[in-house]
């Protein structure tokens, strides 16, 4: 008698394309958009929640959407971007010494799945 196993990979590929998108792709974004407003927007301004706020020479989230091809990953490694690495603190992650900010800096603290939510956020501002 011969099993015969499905292939695992096809069978998640029917399911996801019969689902649509993938559940929990809109929490994602509402995580994102909270975490940007709550870590980011200090800085930059995100989308409409303060349009007029930010720090001038600080690009906002729409700028870096829709000027750089790379924007996912700038996203992705903005931790290990400057200024982010003297305030930003990623759960997990070593630092030389975790506890040590520059003067008047306010630690941004987040876990490695928030840039994720971040990232999947800003793809909502991008101009189509
Ligand atoms: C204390 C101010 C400040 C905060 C808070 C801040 N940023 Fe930034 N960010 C900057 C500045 C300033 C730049 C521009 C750096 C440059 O052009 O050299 C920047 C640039 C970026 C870039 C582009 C980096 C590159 O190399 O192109 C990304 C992506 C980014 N920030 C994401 C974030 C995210 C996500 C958060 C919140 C979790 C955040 N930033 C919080 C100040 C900040």
């Amino acid at each position: 008698m011969r099993i015969v196993l499905p292939n695992v990979a096809a069978v998640l590929t029917t399911l996801s394309l019969a689902l649509g998108p993938v559940p929990g792709e809109a929490d994602e974004v509402a995580t994102g958009r909270a975490l940007a407003e709550r870590h980011c927007s200090r800085c930059h301004v995100i989308g409409d929640f303060n349009r007029f706020g930010g720090i001038g020479s600080t690009p906002s989230f729409q700028l870096l959407v829709d000027a750089f091809d790379d924007w996912q990953e700038r996203f992705e490694t903005f931790q290990a971007r400057r200024p982010h690495p003297s305030f930003v603190r990623v759960a997990g992650f070593d630092y030389p010494d975790p506890n040590v900010f520059p003067p008047n800096a306010s630690p941004v603290e987040i876990e490695l799945g928030d840039i994720a939510a971040i990232r999947a956020f800003a793809e909502t501002l991008k101009k189509q």
